[in-house]
């Protein structure tokens, strides 16, 4: 038996990178999958992907700034599988520039984005968990969550708010049967690092080496599972020790 069999999971940003390899290793663990994500394309041939492997998948198209898109995305949910158990909070957008030339523009994209849209997803599933009986959450932060870093702070403001918004939520619901954790990657090789120096990030990172999306996927089973049955409001860094330094 795998270790989420039978329970059903929504994955926004789930057509790419650490979304999508999340997304395989559930599958691979017995859950239902569904895939949200603002990539219509994307999604689509993911979910296809999924299904020709034997999964349970289903692409919902939605923006996560949207609160009709969110509320669709649990309305189908529930309508294809029934119920909801685990959230993986993971969409998100990154903006690399010096603060003096970041447009406002900017600034409200990365947070509406990266902040606004963990919150309109946590605050949907937890709807759904009191009058269920409870569930999971794993929202994605990052290590720039944790400490600063130079070039990209409306992402940093976002993710340490992701943090910060992980403990808050999981304080209010401790005793509802719903636990809620936040991930803390360091640099993966996926495709939100884009045009950045990936020489520079691998210097940068102690194990001198980008980490992959499926070595944070495992680390979001745990939170996922009950492997983690005693974990609320924690903040799990996976960052080839980026941040012990
Ligand atoms: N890759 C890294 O180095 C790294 C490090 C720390 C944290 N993270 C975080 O991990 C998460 C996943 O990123 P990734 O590295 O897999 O990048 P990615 O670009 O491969 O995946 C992000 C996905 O989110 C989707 N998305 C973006 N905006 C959306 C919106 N408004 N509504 C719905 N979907 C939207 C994109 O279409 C994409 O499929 C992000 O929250 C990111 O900030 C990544």
């Amino acid at each position: 038996m795998g270790k989420l069999t039978g329970k059903v999971a929504i994955i926004t940003g789930g057509a790419s990178g650490i979304g999508a390899a999340t997304a395989k290793l559930f599958v691979e663990e017995g859950a239902k999958v569904v895939i949200v994500d603002v990539n219509e394309e994307k999604g689509k041939a993911f979910e296809e992907e999924l299904k020709n492997q034997g999964g349970e998948a289903l692409f919902v198209q939605a923006d996560v700034t949207n609160e009709e898109d969110v509320q669709n995305v649990f309305a189908k949910a529930k309508a294809s599988f029934g119920k909801v158990d685990i959230l993986f909070n993971n969409a998100g957008i990154g903006a690399v520039k010096p603060t003096d030339e970041l447009p406002f523009s900017e600034w409200r994209k990365t947070i509406a984005v990266d902040l606004d849209g963990v919150f309109l997803f946590a605050r949907a599933a937890i709807k759904e968990y009191l009058q269920s009986g409870g569930g999971v959450i794993v929202n994605t932060a990052s290590m720039y969550g944790l400490v600063g870093a130079a070039g990209s702070a409306a992402y940093n403001a976002a993710k340490a708010g992701v943090v910060n918004f992980t403990r808050s939520i999981a304080l209010e619901y401790a005793n509802r049967n719903i636990r809620i954790n936040a991930i803390c990657p360091g640099f993966i090789d996926t495709p939100i690092l884009g045009d950045t120096d990936r020489n520079g990030l691998i210097e940068a990172t102690p194990m001198k080496r980008l980490g992959k999306p499926e070595e944070i996927a495992k680390a979001v089973l745990f939170l996922a599972s009950d492997d983690s049955s005693f974990m609320t409001g924690s903040a799990l860094v996976v960052d080839g020790g980026y941040t012990a330094q």
